[in-house]
């Protein structure tokens, strides 16, 4: 995710900017920039890479003197992190600067209308495009205010916004809509900020800005409006995070932060998915239809978590579009001599783009003329690089090197390219792809249905600390959901942990359970009589011999009851799209006993974010 500083008062706006850049660099970024208004002009800087790479540009020659300035540090969504795509952008007559957070969802429909108006766009953002819409607005009289009303609404996505006007050197203007935007209330001066460590060290005074929301800040003054000018109310509030707090926006660990901030990246990850006929579109298909519809396998290729991902793509994409699909571990793929040809399409999922295992796999496979297709969390990192296309996941930065949010925003991406495929292929329908879009949509409130019952889960997680071994039991796509679960539990608490599909008890180990095993068991929803009924035997089988059952079943699940000795409830959902909600309580509960073990669990021993030695 972006950062955002914005500053108005007595202080070098330069620096107070650049000051509040640095606090927000934990956000993770690939360039920054600032803009002052002085002297009637405006003053921009912005360099591709981390900050230092700015400041360096800034110590040769700093901007002229000023007392207002916007910032902004940049994760790339669209278009490549380079010197010309960094924010700050302005318009054509260089009046207005702008920087932004979010995807702009409309923003190709919104470039023919900036286009039509003989105004040459530098960049490949959707930012730039903004920036000439308010630009035109105040160049026909309009005050930057009104100008920033009037651009937002006509803007569809998620977007944080905030603008200067060279001929007005007193007004900051930003907007906000599911995207984060605080306010810092000073003593003769204001800030802005992606969060409250953009400006903790100058005032712990804050407003948190709501929905659709607008706010014009001069030294002393500070109005907040909705998107048509009406007067509305924000919620004061004063910070008595630290510095550390706040980067995890109150959190202990950055791992929890992302396990909370799941249903808002999973509501990202659907943003810009289709196009104003209802058609899918993905980021960067540059694979021509026909191409997709000569496919006649697909090998999903990746590790660990991603590989989970992967396991839970096979059943969406088979069912789907009813196209043959395997599952490889990165490292064991090209040693085993795949049979490739020109109609596999290999996908290569990765949260990092860096996995060196992964890398070499899709190589291997290019040099045998697949093509390769990257579900991928970091913009033109290497696995994109070397694909033919590309799905990014838009959960932004992944701190935690146990991934979570990176995991669930993987599964809408598989979920998406699925449907894709079928829409290709013909083998799913106007209504159906409609339908499923739209319980895709719902899940980020029933993932946020299963953060509630958090306090529930740290109470079982507390309860098992000493506890020496885990096993976790799933079918069909809850059997991915265990086996990432047990991973979770691995790598975070390191507990000895094995994740089965509940079919395979019965040939050998079952013979692991003993008296007062914890066994978590992922319920498929009832609907699948066949699945459901086998996954209860699996559970009474386990309990017979002692097992305390620890079962995650949906609302209204009766049968389970008498089964499970603890049970969490989880949201009704289709059953290719429940591990969405079943992964949620697994995360909670291993980053939970992790803490209650004092482990880091932002950085668990041995490991790494990325692997990127095989
Ligand atoms: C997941 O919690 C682990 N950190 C690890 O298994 C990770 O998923 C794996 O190394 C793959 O990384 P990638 O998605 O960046 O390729």
């Amino acid at each position: 995710m972006c950062g955002i500083v914005g500053y108005v008062g007595p202080r070098s706006a330069q620096d107070t900017v650049i000051d509040g850049l640095r606090r927000l660099e934990y956000r993770g970024y690939d360039s920054a920039g600032v803009a002052v208004v002085s002297g009637g002009d405006l003053h921009v800087e912005k360099r591709a890479g981390k900050l230092a790479n700015l400041e360096k540009v800034l110590d040769e020659e700093s901007l002229p003197t000023a007392g207002i300035g916007i910032g902004h540090t940049r994760w790339a969504t669209h278009g490549p992190p380079n010197d010309v795509n960094a924010h700050p952008h302005t318009g054509g007559a260089r009046r207005i600067a702008l920087v932004h957070n979010g995807i702009i969802e409309n923003f190709v429909e919104l470039r023919d209308r900036v286009e039509d108006d003989d105004h040459e766009l530098l960049s490949d953002t959707d930012t730039e495009i903004v920036a000439h819409l308010v630009e035109l607005q105040v160049e026909s009289g309009f005050d930057l205010t009104t100008a920033m009303q009037r651009v937002c609404q006509q803007l569809d996505g998620a977007f944080t916004l905030v603008a200067i006007d060279s001929e007005d050197p007193d007004t900051v203007v930003a907007a906000r809509r599911n995207s984060p935007l605080v306010v810092g209330l000073g003593e003769g001066e204001n800030f802005l900020g992606s969060d409250v460590a953009a400006f903790i060290e100058f005032t712990r005074e804050a407003l948190e800005l709501g929905q659709d929301q607008i706010v014009v800040m001069t030294r002393d003054h500070v109005e907040v409006t909705d998107f048509w000018g009406r007067p509305v109310e924000a919620k004061r509030f004063h910070v008595d995070w630290d510095l550390s707090a706040a980067e995890k926006d109150g959190h202990d660990w950055f791992m929890r932060k992302e396990i909370f901030e799941q249903p808002r990246t999973v509501a990202d990850s659907l943003i810009g998915r289709r196009t104003k006929s209802g058609q899918l579109q993905l980021d960067e298909m540059r694979l021509a239809d026909e191409e997709l519809r000569d496919v006649d396998k697909i090998i999903i290729i990746a590790c660990g978590t991603s590989f989970y991902a992967g396991m839970v793509a096979k059943y969406a994409i088979e069912h789907w579009t009813r196209t043959p699909v395997e599952v490889e571990l990165a490292s064991e793929f090209r040693y085993r001599d795949p049979i490739i040809d020109a109609t596999t399409l290999i996908v290569a999922i990765s949260q990092s783009g860096e996995t060196a295992d992964t890398l070499h796999a899709i190589m291997h496979a290019r040099a045998q003329k697949a093509k390769v297709l990257a579900i991928c969390n970091t913009n033109r990192s290497s696995i994109p690089r070397e694909s033919d296309a590309v799905i990014y996941t838009h959960a932004g930065p992944e701190i935690g090197v146990a991934s979570t949010k990176g995991f669930l925003t993987q599964l809408v991406a598989c979920y998406l390219l699925a449907l894709y495929i079928a829409q290709v292929k013909g083998t799913r329908f106007g209504d159906e792809i409609d339908e499923i879009m739209e319980q895709l949509e719902a899940m980020p409130d029933h993932i946020e249905t299963v953060l509630g019952s958090a306090a529930t889960v740290y109470d079982l997680a507390r309860a098992h600390v000493g506890t020496r071994s885990v096993l976790f039991l799933g079918r069909h796509a809850g059997y991915p959901v265990a086996l990432e679960g047990a991973l979770k539990l691995k790598e975070l608490a390191y507990i000895h942990a094995e994740g089965f599909a509940a079919g395979e008890l019965k040939h050998g180990p079952i013979a692991l359970i003993e008296e007062g095993l914890p066994v978590l068991c992922v319920v498929p929803p009832k609907g699948r009589d066949q699945l459901h009924g086998k996954m209860l035997s699996g559970i009474q089988e386990v309990r017979a011999r002692g097992a305390r059952t620890i079962c995650l079943a949906e609302e209204g699940d009766a049968s389970i009851e008498p089964y499970a000795d603890v049970l969490i409830r989880l949201p009704k959902v289709p059953v290719l799209l429940q591990p969405l909600v079943a992964i949620v309580p697994l995360q909670l509960f291993a980053c939970e006993l992790a803490t209650a073990l004092g482990h880091d669990v932002d950085q668990p021993r041995n490991l790494a974010k990325s692997v990127t030695v095989e």
